[in-house]
């Protein structure tokens, strides 16, 4: 079988090669997926996602103390589109490829994208995935969490947990010169071993010069493949995990809103994250 080497890493003639050059290469001349260069940001633009960051955790803040039974999921897209705003950012989701509103709101069986709206009202033991993503100064991040609204069942409340700790054991998967793979890896080892499964259809990605960049994060799958991680690199990682069946369907009348085809309920955690020489930081939760 022949391997092909995807040559992303470029070395320009006229600049020295730095110690950053020399390892990339090493994986590259072994056949291993590496970045583009461009997917190395520099400090002035992880500057620039930081500060994007802090707005998107600040209406995350927001939306955690204000959520509450009884209230729409179209308060909930005011109330992103109003603090949003008023901190210079604009929300990344409205307008884009035609989402209607500036957050996604995914509530039980509705494992993502799902649209905010004045008849959806929230009620006792409904659990709610809230999904923010702010620009700033052109600069984006994003992150989602869930919330329980009063007390919901023993299944619903592991199933959030569950998931939670899917997202933190992929960031200690996550290592400088490891494997995208390493960490879907072991977010799929922790959701199956307590009986749920992963979404296949929709992954974390590159983010910060634009909503979505490269790699994919699939939040399944086997360690060392997929894209070389390297420090400067600025991406998401965002497992769905479902109670029941991983396979979806996407509403058919608004083209957006993905449930879980066996209607059970699903989960999702988000974090921005950069890679660092010691691992992930986080840069919006
Ligand atoms: N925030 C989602 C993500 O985590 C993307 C939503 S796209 C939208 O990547 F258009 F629905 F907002
Ligand atoms: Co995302």
């Amino acid at each position: 079988m022949s391997h092909k080497i995807i040559h992303n890493w470029r070395i320009s003639k006229d600049e020295p090669i730095t110690e950053l050059d020399k390892k990339v290469l090493f994986f590259q001349n072994r056949g291993c997926l590496v970045p583009r260069r461009s997917l190395i940001k520099s400090r002035e633009q992880i500057e620039g996602i930081r500060r994007s960051g802090i707005v998107n955790t600040g209406v995350l803040d927001l939306v955690a103390q204000e959520i509450k039974v009884g209230m729409s999921t179209a308060e909930i897209d005011r109330m992103v589109y109003d603090y949003t705003v008023s901190h210079g950012a604009i929300p990344a989701p409205l307008h884009y490829e035609g989402f209607p509103k500036s957050v996604c709101t995914s509530i039980n069986e509705v494992v993502c994208h799902g649209i905010p709206s004045e008849r959806e009202i929230l009620k006792e033991g409904d659990i709610i995935n809230v999904d923010v993503s702010t620009i700033l100064d052109g600069y984006y991040s994003d992150a989602s969490r869930m919330f329980i609204l009063g007390t919901t069942s023993p299944e619903k409340e592991k199933l959030v947990r569950v998931t939670k700790e899917c997202l933190e054991i992929g960031m200690e998967a996550a290592k400088p010169f490891g494997f995208v793979g390493d960490i879907g890896n072991a977010i799929q080892r922790h959701a199956e071993k307590n009986g749920f499964s992963v979404v296949r259809d929709l992954c974390g990605h590159g983010v910060g010069l634009a909503f979505h960049e490269e790699p994919e994060v699939l939040h399944f799958g086997r360690k060392g493949t997929g894209m070389l991680l390297v420090p400067g690199m600025v991406f998401t990682i965002e497992p769905m995990i479902n109670m029941g069946d991983w396979r979806v369907l996407i509403d058919e009348n608004d083209g957006w809103t993905v449930t879980s085809r066996d209607r059970l309920p699903s989960a999702q955690w988000e974090h921005t994250f950069l890679m660092t020489e010691k691992g992930l930081e986080i840069l919006s939760y």
